[in-house]
Order: C-alpha cells, then sequence, then structure tokens
C-alpha cells in the first residue's frame, strides 16, 4: 500500500496481561512481524510489564508505548508514572486522553494537553485520542465534540512538536463493541480533522500529522480502513491482545 505518510499501528492492551502473558504475546509478535518495515509497530503494555517487554524487544522493529502518563515530573503524586521514569524503559510513545480516561478518570482535555506538553518536553511522541459517543452523532454534533477535543488537548503545542504528535480518532460507539466506523465514516473524520490542524498549524504542518484510527479494528476491517487517504494507522484493542489477530491486521494493512 502506498501512503503518503508511513502507517503507524499501535496495540494498546489496557488493564491486561500479566509479565509472563506479556512476554509471551510480545516473543510472538516478535517472530511473525520480523520482516515488516512499512509499518510502525507499537506495543503498550500496562506499566508493570514495560520493563520486560522493554529488554525483549531490544533489536526488533517493535517500539513501546505507555498508556498514560503524569504531566508533572515528579514529587509527590500517589499512583502517577513520569515522563522521565517511562524514559527509562526506552518507551517512545504514550497514549493520552484515552476515552476511557476521560470516562472514568474525568481528563478534561486541558489535563491531556498538559501532558502532551510533558510528554514532548521528554522525547516522548504523544497519541492524543479524540472521539465523539453515539448519542453525540446521531444529536449531529460530531465536529463540534472532536473538534473542541482536539483544539482542547493541543493547547500550547508548537508546529514541530504536532509534527512529532499522532492523534488517533477513536470514535466511543466503535471501541470494544465489535462496530468498526465504516472506511467512509473514518475517512470523513480523519480528513475534518486534517482539516482542523491546517488551520490551527498550516497545510504543510497538517500534511505530515499521522491520524490513526481505533475501534474494533480486525484483521477482517484493517485492509479498508487503512486504504483511506487520511487514514495513517490504527490503535487496536482487543485484537492487541493476540499474536495472529495483531499480526495479520499489520499485515494486511501493508
Ligand atoms: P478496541 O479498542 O479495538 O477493542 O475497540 C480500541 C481502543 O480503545 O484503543
Amino acid at each position: 500500500m502506498n501512503k503518503e505518510r508511513k502507517l503507524i499501528i499501535a496495540g494498546n492492551w489496557k488493564m491486561n496481561k500479566t509479565v509472563a502473558e506479556s512476554l509471551d504475546l510480545v516473543n510472538g509478535l516478535k517472530r511473525e512481524l520480523a520482516s515488516v518495515k512499512e509499518v510502525d509497530i507499537v506495543v503498550c503494555p500496562p506499566f508493570t510489564a514495560l520493563g520486560e517487554v522493554s529488554k525483549a524487544i531490544l533489536d526488533s522493529n517493535i517500539r513501546l508505548g505507555a498508556q498514560n502518563m503524569s504531566e508533572h515530573n515528579f514529587g509527590a503524586y500517589t499512583g502517577e508514572v513520569a515522563a522521565g521514569m517511562l524514559k527509562e524503559f526506552s518507551v517512545r510513545y504514550v497514549i493520552l486522553g484515552h476515552s476511557e480516561r476521560r470516562q472514568y478518570q474525568g481528563e478534561p482535555d486541558a489535563l491531556i494537553a498538559r501532558k502532551a506538553t510533558a510528554a514532548h518536553a521528554a522525547s516522548l511522541r504523544p497519541i492524543i485520542c479524540v472521539g465523539e459517543t453515539l448519542a453525540q452523532r446521531e444529536a449531529g454534533e460530531m465536529e463540534k465534540i472532536v473538534g473542541t477535543q482536539l483544539r482542547g488537548s493541543l493547547v500550547g503545542l508548537s508546529e514541530e512538536q504536532m509534527i512529532e504528535t499522532i492523534v488517533a480518532y477513536e470514535p466511543v460507539w466503535a471501541i470494544g463493541t465489535g462496530r468498526n466506523a465504516t472506511a467512509a465514516q473514518a475517512q470523513e473524520v480523519h480528513a475534518f480533522i486534517r482539516k482542523e490542524l491546517a488551520t490551527a498549524y498550516g497545510e504543510s504542518v497538517a500534511r505530515r500529522v499521522r491520524i490513526q484510527y481505533g475501534g474494533s479494528v480486525k484483521p477482517s476491517n484493517a485492509r479498508e480502513l487503512m486504504n483511506q487517504p487520511d487514514v495513517d494507522g490504527a490503535l487496536v484493542g482487543g485484537a492487541a491482545l493476540e499474536v495472529r489477530s495483531f499480526s495479520e491486521i499489520i499485515k494486511n494493512s501493508i
């Protein structure tokens, strides 16, 4: 597949996998995906498995991501993890503002923006998630919601930082439901996001930003989704928990 931007496909393992299970998964992925050069491959295990997974993927084409981080660098923030601590495990990416954190931890856009700034300061690339609920889509509010989340979560980022930021469009109604957005629906929102980025940062920056689709991505729908001109990768939840389905998603996307 000839894409304008290199595809980036990331597995968000969420709160799944012990250390032993994480190693099984990542060692299987290493075997299956060793020859893949066309796609940036990222795995995002839980914090507790980052150290071991980091060692296991040394000298491989798989990169490491975290699922969240603190906006602060250190100090009295019980239960939080700082960017610098992630860097100790050679983490390169960090998911920020996933809808589950927006919903269950009440994370607002302004906090996500501060985390994104802290991530860049530590040379971590944020994967910033945005997406509307079904009720919001049905009320005709998709653009309003996605646009507001996007602008609010990017406050303070420079052009250079924006180019190194990944946006993930994850419609909440498609996450873990088995009901993915159609390729046309995804393309429509991705084009809207790129237009918003162009308004804020200019065309040439917007053209370089990679926008992932997330929400029930599986081997059977990956190719059609990745074929869309403004879809530059995927953020995969459930199907990233098994060697076979995650590697098939990547192979089907090439
Ligand atoms: P899903 O999750 O692939 O299980 O729908 C995607 C995500 O939440 O990142």
